[in-house]
């Protein structure tokens, strides 16, 4: 039984009357977005607590729920308040992406300030603004200025989602440290985030309590989506949700930080992020969304064209192969000259834009499994047998930028202290993009991954790289939260479990479902920096117990399903060499004019086409789980009147990701919006099609 109608019976039985005074006394102020679908209720109870609900389609998705704080030296907020005021708005705008999953993006919600204070001393004043968009909600808290508040210490947020039943749940734990866990697919009931499994493994974990990371993505049984997030994460504590299995509600659990015991520290004014819930009725709808960026702040820093949205390769496969290393002591240190140098030709020839160098700098003899590592590397001191002008030289000979790597191993004060010499440095050598790193403990001892503190650090970064026209790829990041929209030079993340897991976990790596659960989850945050594209998907002769969980052509595949603008070509050169399928990644795109997703179900398969900017050429990735499937599609998304080459790469007949995974079939056809294909996906498989118009 739906908990509704529980409610309902109770409510019957208790008292009609009761009910009535109740409401008489219960003031209520709705807000619809721009079509109608999705509708938010601002209730203050009777007792003046502030809560809201959300209905979508005239159904509650979210019942009532209540909103509030707790601080270090104050009373908490929430209730006892009374509406000073109220304020609806409309807007309707389209605003562009320096380089997205698509160039325009339509802005299109009802807006609703409510003005509260508390009726008793000291009479505090809060606010909370609610956006309702076709595609979800979003709501923050301000503290405007007001008399004797002059900080506000938070000791815990809690903002609650009261879901309408036991919902099925595709979450991973909310750890304070790292998001990069395996999803576990359960009811809602069954959440379980402190089981063991959660420990192995990582190089930092810390699991508090039975709560979920965001994006956290769910399903109704009427076959509703919604997915739970934030937005415009700044200068706050990134929010996991605590699960309270008997009220099938979660509250925000704020990072915490042992130095300081306390989740937030704010001088007043201040606003929250947003905490928003998308909601669809198509699982696709879900990443075609924008509501997360739209939720933020217009771009700051202008023309960023200086990044070039690009495919790149590394001296990077080869360290998690155990192929090379990354420190010199070793005696087989990856990052040479003659290594980088190799890279650059093949990239050159390939239409790869960049390589990525790690391991090209001082202090890798000591950056793991140290406690003291403050002061160990240096970011601009290269190891002896890497000259780094001579490799950006031969790169710009090439046509090939560099990617710059700084692995901090958490040893925050160093970076700190060196960043902007660092920045200074790539200036200097017309290096435009850093892929920085966070393995390890946050030193100081006490601050986690995901705590103001941290999330203050990543914007200090990347606004002092963006004075340096540098682009940021951070490895072990706060989540994204759509502050690319603000600051464009923010381009990828990690924060997931990554393609590495599969070269060393003992664990299996990452089964089958892994990215049909990603696609629908971590990456409605923002663009995933995952590192597709091995060919060799037995790790042969380097990892035997290892390998990848898909076919060749998923590989493919993961190119447009997966998003961000910078895109991994992770393999080693030797494995690309020779192979027809290698094709599909010189010629794929990086930014896209639009996406549609054709179809999809979480955990079980996704299809998503993309155009190119500034082309009139399309991509097609499809993946599957460990079911094979035959998926119709039609493509009457092309152009009126045009005929395009299609090059499909699929999974050979006798495909299977664990079987024969890199049986792949290539053929060419001539397709054109009255085309219909069915798309035959191996277990484990996918299918990547390059869809060029043809010249007339
Ligand atoms: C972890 C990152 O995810 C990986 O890509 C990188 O190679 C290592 N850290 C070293 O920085
Ligand atoms: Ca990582």
């Amino acid at each position: 039984m739906k908990k509704n109608q529980l409610l309902m019976y109770f409510l019957l039985a208790v008292s009609f009357l009761q009910a009535c005074t109740q409401n008489m006394n219960e003031e209520n102020i709705k807000l619809k977005s721009p079509k109608g679908k999705v509708e938010i209720s601002f209730l203050l109870k009777a007792d003046g607590s502030a809560a809201y609900l959300v209905k979508y389609n005239n159904s509650a998705v979210i019942d009532t729920s209540l909103l509030g704080f707790e601080f270090k030296n104050q009373s908490p907020i929430g209730a006892g308040f009374k509406i000073i005021g109220s304020k609806a708005d409309s807007v309707s705008e389209t605003w562009e992406m320096p380089w997205g999953e698509q160039r325009e993006v339509v802005n299109n919600y009802n807006e609703l300030v409510v003005n509260l204070q508390e009726i008793k001393e000291p009479n505090r004043l809060m606010n909370i603004f609610f956006k309702a968009y076709d595609d979800g909600i979003g709501f923050r808290y301000e503290f405007p200025e007001q008399a004797n508040l002059d900080t506000l210490i938070i000791t815990d947020e809690n903002t609650q989602f009261n879901l309408t039943a036991d919902h099925k749940v595709w979450w991973i734990p909310g750890d304070w440290d790292i998001y990069e866990h395996l999803y576990s697919t359960t009811k809602f009931s069954e959440i379980n985030a402190l089981a063991d499994k959660y420990k192995v493994q990582l190089a930092q974990t810390y699991i508090p309590q039975n709560a979920v990371a965001t994006p956290v993505t769910m399903k109704t049984e009427e076959g509703i989506y919604l997915s739970f997030h934030e937005a415009n994460l700044t200068d706050y504590s990134g929010m996991t949700l605590k699960i309270d299995k008997e009220n099938l509600l979660m509250q925000s659990e704020l990072v915490g930080s042992e130095r300081t015991a306390y989740k937030v520290k704010r001088a007043v004014p201040f606003q929250t992020p947003w905490r928003t819930i998308q909601i669809a009725e198509k699982a696709g709808d879900l990443i075609e969304s924008n509501l997360i960026v739209n939720l933020n702040e217009p771009n700051k820093l202008g023309d960023v064209s200086w990044f070039k949205p690009t495919k790149y390769m590394g001296i990077w496969w080869e360290m998690h192969l155990g192929k090379s290393s990354w420190d010199l002591a070793s005696g087989k240190h990856g990052a040479t000259t003659e290594n980088a140098k190799a890279f650059i030709d093949f990239a050159s020839e390939n239409k790869i834009g960049a390589v990525l160098v790690e391991g090209w700098n001082t202090g890798w003899e000591h950056w793991i499994g140290f406690e003291d590592r403050e002061g160990v590397f240096d970011f601009v001191t290269p190891y002896p047998d890497y000259d780094l002008n001579e490799v950006v030289r031969y790169g710009k000979e090439k046509g090939v930028a560099l990617f710059m790597h700084h692995e901090t191993s958490a040893a925050i004060g160093t970076y700190n202290q060196q960043m902007d010499t660092a920045f200074q440095l790539m200036h200097s050598l017309g290096i435009h993009a850093v892929k920085t790193g966070y393995v390890g403990k946050i030193i100081p001892k006490g601050e986690y991954h995901h705590g103001q503190w941290m999330v203050n650090h990543f914007q200090k970064v990347i606004e002092t790289a963006a004075k340096y026209d540098i682009a940021i790829n951070a490895h072990e990041p706060i989540k994204a939260t759509g502050i690319r929209r603000t600051y464009p030079n923010f381009v990828s993340r990690e924060g997931l479990r990554g393609q590495e897991f599969n070269a060393w976990s003992s664990d299996g790596g990452n089964p089958t479902e892994h990215l049909p659960i990603v696609a629908f989850a971590r990456m409605l945050a923002g663009p995933v920096d995952f590192t597709p594209g091995i060919f060799n998907i037995k790790l042969k002769p380097y990892r035997d117990e290892n390998q990848i969980n898909t076919t060749l052509a998923q590989q493919l595949a993961l190119y447009v399903v997966i998003y961000s603008p910078v895109q991994m070509a992770a393999d080693l050169i030797e494995h690309y060499e020779g192979q027809p399928a290698f094709q599909f990644i010189r010629d794929v795109g990086v930014n896209w004019e639009t996406t549609k997703v054709l179809n999809g179900e979480i955990g079980d398969f996704v299809t998503i086409v993309r155009k190119e900017r500034g082309s009139d050429k399309w991509f097609l990735g499809s993946i599957t789980d460990e079911n094979a499937r035959d998926l119709k599609v039609n493509f009457n998304f092309l152009d009126n009147d045009k005929k395009y080459e299609a090059i499909v790469y699929k999974d050979g007949k006798d495909a299977h990701w664990d079987k024969n995974p890199t049986s792949i079939e290539i053929e060419k056809i001539i397709i054109d919006k009255t085309s219909k294909m069915e798309l035959k996906l191996a277990a484990g498989g996918g299918i990547a099609i390059s869809i060029i118009p043809v010249k007339e």
